[in-house]
């Protein structure tokens, strides 16, 4: 590894985030993550969670699979998962006594460029609670503002009421990972999700613990997970702990209004409209309107 635990942490307190290069083999973990995306969609799991659903028959576009460890899954994720043994690392970076996880969810999305709002995940920053990303794929295009420029985007926002819509290139960092690497960063950081390829990640949450962990070798036990990510729960038991998750579970997909709204989606993403308003404001015809068709 090219830096040291000291070193780890002196970044992290420089920009609230730090990406640990080639930290873990991934091969064996993206095996048994692939097994568990297609039992959500074969088995269909109730707890995903959609990204402008398109319109074909039985597809659903999901962008986000909640609950991963649960017994639902024939897969050895949580075994894997355990084996990146992370745990030392995120306590040399932070200088918590234990660590807890709040969530977990395995982020993944084929057929359409992944674009989220810019926004935080936590009220204040800097927060006591992480993000950490376990990138399965190479993926370019995570994008955070860093701690040296929060300030700068707050007076932005404060001035011009912007509400993070459009922040400068050059007030934040664009995440180059590949397969094996671990980001961490402070869930306070602004920050948004950016793919234009397709991706396979495992987004953790986790926050300081104070009280010791005894180790069993077992990552529900060891990482302290709480009680909706328990293997053992049962699905009655997820359907009323979920309520507290921001996602609202219970949409489906099937009802007649969402089958529109999934066929305006996918009219809206395969026809170029920006090249219509082009054609429209292109009131000179420079170009004739084949220059602006699909085609071109
Ligand atoms: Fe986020």
């Amino acid at each position: 590894m090219l830096y040291s635990a000291m070193e780890f942490h002196d970044l992290f307190i420089k920009k609230r985030y730090v990406l640990l290069k080639n930290y873990f083999s991934s091969e064996d973990l993206l095996k048994e993550t692939n097994k568990i995306i297609n039992q959500a969609k074969n088995k269909k799991w109730k707890f995903v969670k959609v990204y402008y659903n398109s319109y074909i028959k039985n597809f659903l576009n999901i962008f986000a699979i909640s609950y991963p460890l649960n017994n639902f899954f024939e897969s050895n994720f949580e075994k894997e998962l355990n084996n990146i043994d992370y745990k030392e690392t995120i306590k040399d970076i932070t200088k918590w006594a234990e660590v807890k996880t709040t969530s977990i969810e395995i982020q993944h999305n084929k057929k359409y460029n992944y674009q989220s709002n810019w926004h935080r995940d936590w009220s204040h920053f800097p927060s006591n609670c992480l993000n950490i990303i376990v990138y399965l794929k190479d993926e370019i295009g995570f994008r955070i503002v860093p701690l040296e420029n929060n300030n700068k985007v707050e007076k932005l926002t404060s001035n011009s009421k912007m509400n993070y819509l459009n922040i400068p290139k050059d007030f934040y960092d664009i995440i180059d990972a590949k397969a094996g690497d671990l980001l961490v960063m402070d869930s306070g950081l602004i920050h948004q999700g950016f793919t234009k390829s397709n991706r396979t990640h495992i987004f953790i949450r986790c926050e300081e613990k104070k009280d010791i962990t005894l180790i069993k070798n077992n990552f529900a036990n060891d990482y302290s997970v709480s009680e909706q990510l328990d293997p053992n729960i049962t699905l009655k038991q997820l359907e009323i702990l979920s309520k507290k998750d921001t996602y609202n579970f219970d949409i489906n997909y099937y009802s007649f209004k969402n089958k529109i709204k999934s066929f305006i989606f996918t009219f809206l993403y395969y026809l170029p409209i920006h090249r219509i308003f082009n054609y429209i404001k292109d009131y000179k015809r420079k170009k004739i309107h084949f220059h602006y068709t699909f085609f071109q």
